[in-house]
This record gives C-alpha cells, sequence and structure tokens, in this order.
C-alpha cells in the first residue's frame, strides 16, 4: 500500500515557514541548461522527487547531473545517480557537445513537465524526440501550441507511436500569437528561439513568474530575450549560449498552499521565499474572506520590492468568497484545491470556475465524502460553506489535489486519511515536517 498521511483536524498553524524554489521553475531551467555545453549550475531547487526524475532525463540526453542533498523520498524510490557532495538543493548539470535527440518513454514517462526538453532539442540538435506520458488527471494537455510555435519556426513537427517529434534544416525566427497564454508552449518556443535565426515575438505568452525566472536564466546565458513576464517576448536568436549559475525563483504555489492554510485553521503564519506579489490574486482572496495579509516592513502586497516574506493572519471564520482561475496574473489554477477548502468551511457561499484545466473538479468528490456542500456544473462550482468538515479517508489525484485535502483535513473533525499521498511529494518538499513545526498533528504512515 502507497503512503498515505493521517491529519488531526482541529490544530491552529502558528509559526514561519520557508519556501524553496518553485517545481515548475527548476524543471524549465533544468531543461534549459541542455542549450549551452559545459556545466551549469542551479540553486534554490526544492527537494522533490521531480528534480532527480528530471535529472534522469537530461542523463538519457547524454548530460551528466548531480543532484545536491536529501531528495526527500525513501533510498528505494531514488532514481540512479551517485550520492552527491553538492549541497542541498543545487543541480549541476554537464552538457556536452553533441546530445542525444531522443528522450524515451522509460525516462520522461513519470515526468509530464519533461515535455520542456522539446523546446532546447530543437534549438540545439534541431530536432527531437520526445515520448509523450499518458493520461493526467487534471486535463487532456495537447501540445497543438507548442507545435504550432515550433512549425512557425520552421521545423517539422508530429506526433508519432507516442512521441512528438520535430525536425528543422534551420529555424528561422518568425511573428507567433499563441491563442491561449500556454506556459508550456510559451517556454517551449522561446528556447527553441534563443537559438534561430533572426527575430521571433511571441504575442499573448504566458506571463507566469516562473518564464520570467527562464528568461533572466536565459539573458544570463548569452540570450537576447527581452519581456519576460510580459505578454510580449521578443527573441533575437544567437549562434551559441555559454553556462550559467542560476537561483530558481520561490514556490508561489507552495507559498500560497501555506496561506491558505493559516486561514482555514485560523492561524498566524508567516511564508518566507516568496515575493507577496507573485501572490497578488490569491492573498487579495484572503483578505476579501477576512484575514489581514501583511509584506515584510508594512509594505504593500502588489508592490514587487516588497521582498520575500508575508504574514497571514485569520481570526474567526473566513468568509465565503468567490474565485475564478487564470493565466497569471489572475489567481492560479494550481491553487484551485485550496480555495475549495477555505470555501468548504466558509461562512456562507462561494462560486468557483475553472478556466485552465476542463478535469481539474474531479478531486471535488474526494472533498464531498468530507462532507462539504459543493455543486459543479462544467466548470463552475458552488459551495455552501460549514461550520467543520467530517474526516474520511480521501485520495490524492494530483499534487494540488492532494494538498488541497491535507488543508480540508485540517478544519475537520476526528482524523482524515489521505491516500497517495506521492503526488503530494512531488511537489511539496518536507511537506508534513513543515506542518508539524507549524503545529498541526500531521503523520505520514505506510
Ligand atoms: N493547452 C492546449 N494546447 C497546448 C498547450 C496547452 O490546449 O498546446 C491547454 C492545456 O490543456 C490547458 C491550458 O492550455 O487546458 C493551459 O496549459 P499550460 O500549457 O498553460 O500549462 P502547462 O504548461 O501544461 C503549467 C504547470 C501547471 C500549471 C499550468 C497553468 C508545469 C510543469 N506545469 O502546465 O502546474 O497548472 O502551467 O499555470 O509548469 C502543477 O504544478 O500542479 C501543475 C499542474
Amino acid at each position: 500500500m502507497s503512503e498515505r498521511f493521517l491529519v488531526a483536524g482541529g490544530a491552529r498553524l502558528d509559526g514561519e515557514v520557508h519556501v524553496a524554489g518553485a517545481k515548475n521553475s527548476v524543471l524549465k531551467l533544468m531543461a534549459a541548461a541542455l542549450l549551452a555545453e559545459g556545466t551549469t549550475t542551479i540553486t534554490n531547487c526544492p527537494e522533490i522527487l521531480d528534480v532527480p526524475l528530471m535529472a534522469e532525463v537530461l542523463r538519457g540526453l547524454g548530460c551528466e547531473v548531480e543532484v545536491g542533498g536529501d531528495l526527500g523520498v525513501p533510498p528505494g524510490d531514488r532514481p540512479a545517480g551517485a550520492p552527491s557532495e553538492l549541497p542541498a538543493g543545487t543541480v549541476r548539470i554537464s552538457v556536452p557537445t553533441r546530445l542525444s535527440s531522443s528522450a524515451d518513454f522509460a525516462a520522461v514517462g513519470k515526468l509530464r513537465a519533461s515535455v520542456c526538453v522539446l523546446g532546447p532539442l530543437m534549438g540545439r540538435c534541431r530536432s527531437a524526440r520526445v515520448a509523450l506520458p499518458g493520461g493526467d488527471a487534471i486535463g487532456s494537455r495537447p501540445l497543438d501550441m507548442h507545435q504550432a510555435g515550433l512549425r512557425a519556426l520552421g521545423a517539422d513537427m508530429s506526433i508519432e507511436h507516442g512521441a512528438v517529434v520535430g525536425s528543422a534544416q534551420t529555424l528561422t525566427g518568425a511573428h507567433i500569437v499563441l491563442e491561449f497564454p500556454s506556459v508550456g508552449a510559451t517556454e517551449n518556443i522561446m528556447m527553441a528561439a534563443v537559438l534561430a535565426n533572426g527575430r521571433t515575438v511571441i504575442d499573448n505568452a504566458a506571463r507566469e513568474p516562473e518564464i520570467a525566472d527562464l528568461a533572466d536564466m536565459l539573458v544570463q546565458m548569452g540570450a537576447r530575450v527581452e519581456g519576460g513576464g510580459t505578454s510580449t517576448l521578443t527573441i533575437d536568436g544567437v549562434p551559441e549560449l555559454h553556462p550559467t549559475e542560476h537561483r530558481t525563483v520561490g514556490d508561489r504555489m507552495v507559498a500560497g498552499t501555506w496561506a491558505y492554510a493559516a486561514a482555514i485553521t485560523r492561524g498566524t503564519v508567516t511564508v518566507r521565499g516568496v515575493q507577496p506579489h507573485l501572490l497578488s490574486s490569491p492573498l487579495e482572496r484572503l483578505a476579501g474572506a477576512g484575514a489581514s495579509v501583511t509584506a515584510e516592513g508594512g509594505a504593500d502586497i502588489r508592490d514587487g520590492a516588497a521582498g520575500e516574506s508575508f504574514t497571514v493572519e485569520m481570526t474567526g471564520r473566513p468568509r465565503g468568497v468567490d474565485f475564478i482561475t487564470l493565466p497569471y496574473p489572475g489567481f492560479p489554477t494550481d491553487l484551485q484545491p485550496m480555495a475549495f477548502a477555505l470555501a468548504a468551511v466558509a461562512e456562507g457561499s462561494s462560486f468557483v470556475t475553472e478556466n485552465v484545466f476542463e478535469a481539474r473538479f474531479r478531486f471535488v468528490e474526494e472533498l464531498i465524502r468530507m462532507g462539504a456542500d459543493v455543486r459543479t456544473d462544467g466548470h463552475f462550482a458552488a459551495i455552501q460553506g460549514r461550520e467543520q468538515l467530517s474526516s474520511a479517508p480521501v485520495w490524492a489525484s494530483d499534487i494540488r489535489a492532494g494538498a488541497g485535502l491535507v488543508l480540508a483535513g485540517l478544519a475537520a473533525d476526528g482524523q482524515t486519511e489521505v491516500n497517495e499521498v506521492w503526488h503530494i511529494d512531488r511537489g511539496y518538499p518536507h511537506f508534513v515536517e513543515d506542518l508539524v513545526a507549524l503545529g498541526a498533528k500531521v503523520e505520514r504512515v505506510g
């Protein structure tokens, strides 16, 4: 039986928690290292299983990769690779002159994000074959925009025998308008375009802070990228890039999870390691629910210069508020399950609209098993808050759903058993340890 968490409801979270680098940045930064021969070092990496899994993908392409520190996973589950002397949170990638351009299913099957090697392989090798992982609990996640963007640069792209396959004689800059600001498509097109001939403009680009982080690293590697973090990216191709050292941006989803956990347990939590303005929308929603949210030194939480910490305090029962998920800077779909958990115990009703992933309401069934009063219709959900949820055995279906269920368990009577927690381990380093340090009664068993 896989591991599970036993979550005792009723404790108030109180204290400080430090958040490491973002999963959804570090995996792309590791892929970007492929763009330059030599040794690139990435710091502030989270100790989650996805990092060594990505290291395996890069090894399969011919790189040597060292991952520092304890990965937060049992040794038996640890992917191959000698123990490293690098400090925790540091990854060192040595990229050879000639890369293999084929990532097979054995390497990528465990890690959906590995599709982000597509752009760097096209940029560097002008060819790529990246196996596609299977179905996903949050939606179908097609790659049409990734392929259309690379085609606009002159590549032949197709899906063949379970892999996305690309080849090009040359890549030439183009004006690309994305039909939706897809994070993955923006990243793959940007990483191919940095080594294309001439200028590429990506309009309606995703604006997520992780894209700005990737653009910053590419610039440090010698790329000419302007507009990272805005909806227009301008990239002037260069013949080659050089390796670099880069610090991963803090994980706003982990930080946001702590913020919602504080509010749900009517506690006080100071979150360090993430600039609050990167969470403006979810923190403003929390303020609407009655929480006090303060940035370091009393700065405005929307101020980009506000430092890397903030405090959430909730006294009394949260009020119901509405949530509409949207690409950044809108409310993130990755915090939607946490919003649900809050709404489930809030006073009054809340309305949630999911606009990004079609199947992200799947976990709602689990919340209903805990007594939540929820009705869904397509991508809309209406929630009538209850004073308390009722503990039950529940199953995590993806990283964020799992974290949302743990938060719901903190606000339930008795002991909630959250199963399939390997999902949570993929995104939340030291989750149980941090919860316990904040005063929760949570245990990992199995
Ligand atoms: N889409 C298409 N065609 C494409 C690309 C995307 O239809 O070619 C659709 C997707 O199916 C989805 C929507 O566009 O409905 C948005 O997808 P996007 O490409 O923006 O997301 P992603 O790159 O696949 C990343 C994160 C997700 C996060 C989303 C949205 C990584 C590894 N994953 O996914 O994170 O939810 O952006 O912000 O960066 C998570 O961390 O739990 C997670 C799922």
